[in-house]
């Protein structure tokens, strides 16, 4: 029997999975992470942290499977994307790292835009200059914090971190790579142009691999750390919305996932490079080698679910916060709720969007201001969906769904109506941190590839039909659209 593992730094936890070359699950460890936000639109965790959660779940996943670490065959790697961690030339890291929902960069953003133009930006990265991606971070830090910038030497990624700190071995995946704003997107390696006019120097960048390459071992100091053996290959891997689709079987143009995590995601793997011709939609490399994807990210969405539980119900559970929402009609009776409580990337890129409850009259209780936040988060994944059905779908797709958001019937519900799309769930419910087990086993040679594993380690499940609110929801829609317009000034005021 071949055994994988999968280490995934996520914004809420480090976790280690070990599963087998069937895809069953052997063991899973969390050690959950704290957050940081020390100013208003500042987001920032101790890479330390990091390390120290990913050490504890890989001996607890070891513990737990009964497994040794020379049982684990190969390891891959996925984690929050766009992070910025910066390292000195002992390979010390600089300051906190500056995470993918920060938003202090917009100054940074109109200075890359202005350096290297917005539609040559746009061909070169498939993206605009985004507050989330990696660039406007280190320019932020040239621009605010000099004496930290006179002395970097590396920069990676928060999962690429990881990478080092198991191997001491400087490397990234493309996937990630694609949400720096400084990756060549198209011809899969670094932009010579992008470095040039924002005068990065290249050094400073760990080389690109594709997610099912070897990229490094793990050390001797980090074996005894983790209980893993020296020498255990390393695989690229990839970016957590990467991996996540592939760890629910979205490698192929037809299979679109529907993410409902602490972001929500809309993910439509390409099997050629296309970006969206306005930028509102994200083309990256796919973690596959030789592909690509689109896809729209909103900021919170189960994160405002979270938000909205721990201000207005922290005694309640879920199940019971979720039940109260299920006996309020479709609609909400006229409440809305805007999702942007840390700024809006897809379709509105803006760190200045604010979240608000919109048309609350004394008729409405809290299990109408739960379904409105269901509903809110819903119309926002409408928005990417829209987008990516815009920029061209294949005739016959499946919408596949995961994370943690995503395992409440009422919201699945709630969504398959607002898309007007059956939702399929998969057996899988590790994520990102499955698909990169995924990427491990096929460098492990027990897969020719990507679709073969996936093939062979996921079963579809149940399948949401659409229900009888689609009609409704369609017009409502329409209601939803038309408020960010009309609120935008108000925000940018606030
Ligand atoms: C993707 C993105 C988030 C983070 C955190 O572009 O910003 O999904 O990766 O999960």
């Amino acid at each position: 029997m071949t055994c994988l593992m999968g280490l995934d730094i996520s914004t809420t936890g480090a976790k280690a999975l070990i599963i087998d070359d069937s895809g069953a699950v052997i063991a899973s460890a969390n050690t959950p992470q704290p957050i940081s936000q020390p100013k208003p639109l500042w987001s920032e965790q101790n890479p330390a942290d990091w390390w120290d959660g990913i050490s504890a779940s890989i001996r607890k996943a070891l513990a737990d499977s009964g497994l040794c670490g020379r049982d684990i065959d190969a390891i891959g790697l996925t984690g929050q994307m766009h992070g910025l961690v910066l390292l000195d030339s002992y390979g010390e890291v600089l300051r906190p790292a500056i995470l993918w929902n920060d938003q202090r960069t917009q100054a940074q953003c109109d200075a890359m835009t202005e350096a290297i133009g917005a539609d040559r930006l746009l061909e070169l990265t498939g993206n605009p200059a985004v507050t989330g991606f990696t660039a406007p971070k280190l320019l932020w830090v040239r621009d605010n914090e000099p004496d930290i910038y006179a002395k970097i030497d590396q920069i990676l990624l928060p999962k690429d971190y990881i990478r080092y700190m198991l191997s001491t071995d400087y490397a990234t995946d493309l996937a990630g790579a694609s949400g720096t704003s400084l990756l060549n997107v198209a011809e899969r390696a670094w932009s010579d142009e992008v470095l040039a006019a924002l005068k990065i120097p290249r050094e400073w960048l760990p080389p690109v691999h594709e997610g099912t390459d070897f990229t490094a071992t793990v050390s001797g100091e980090a074996a005894d750390l983790t209980g893993l053996k020296n020498g255990t290959p390393i695989v690229g891997g990839g970016g957590d919305q990467a991996a996540g689709a592939i760890g629910m079987g979205c490698v192929s143009p037809d299979k679109i996932g529907v993410t409902v995590g602490t972001s929500g995601v809309v993910f439509a793997p390409l099997r050629s490079y296309a970006y969206e011709p306005e930028g509102r939609l994200h083309a990256f490399c796919h973690a596959v080698p030789d592909t690509w994807h689109f896809m729209g990210v909103m900021l919170s969405a189960a994160g405002s679910l979270q938000w909205y539980k721990d201000c207005f119900a922290p005694d309640l559970d879920f199940d019971r916060l979720l039940a109260e929402a299920d006996g309020v009609p479709a609609g909400s009776d006229g409440l809305f709720f805007l999702p942007y409580l840390t700024g809006e990337r897809t379709p509105h890129p803006d760190p200045l969007a604010r979240g608000a409850f919109i048309g609350i009259t004394s008729r409405h209780s809290r299990g109408h201001m739960t379904r409105a936040v269901l509903e809110g988060v819903a119309f926002g994944l409408k928005d990417s969906f829209t987008l990516i059905d815009q920029a061209g779908l294949p005739e016959q797709i499946e919408v596949r769904i995961s994370g943690g958001g995503a395992k409440s019937p009422v919201w699945q519900g709630i969504i398959a109506d607002v898309l007007a799309a059956p939702l399929v769930n998969v057996n899988t419910t590790e994520g990102g941190a499955f698909g990169a087990a995924i990427l491990a086993s096929v460098a492990a040679g027990v897969f020719d590839d990507a679709a073969s594993a996936c093939e062979a380690m996921i079963q579809t499940g149940d399948t949401v039909a659409v229900g009888k609110d689609a009609a409704a929801y369609a017009e409502r829609y329409e209601i939803y659209r038309s408020l960010y317009p009309t609120l935008k000034d108000t925000f940018s005021t606030l």
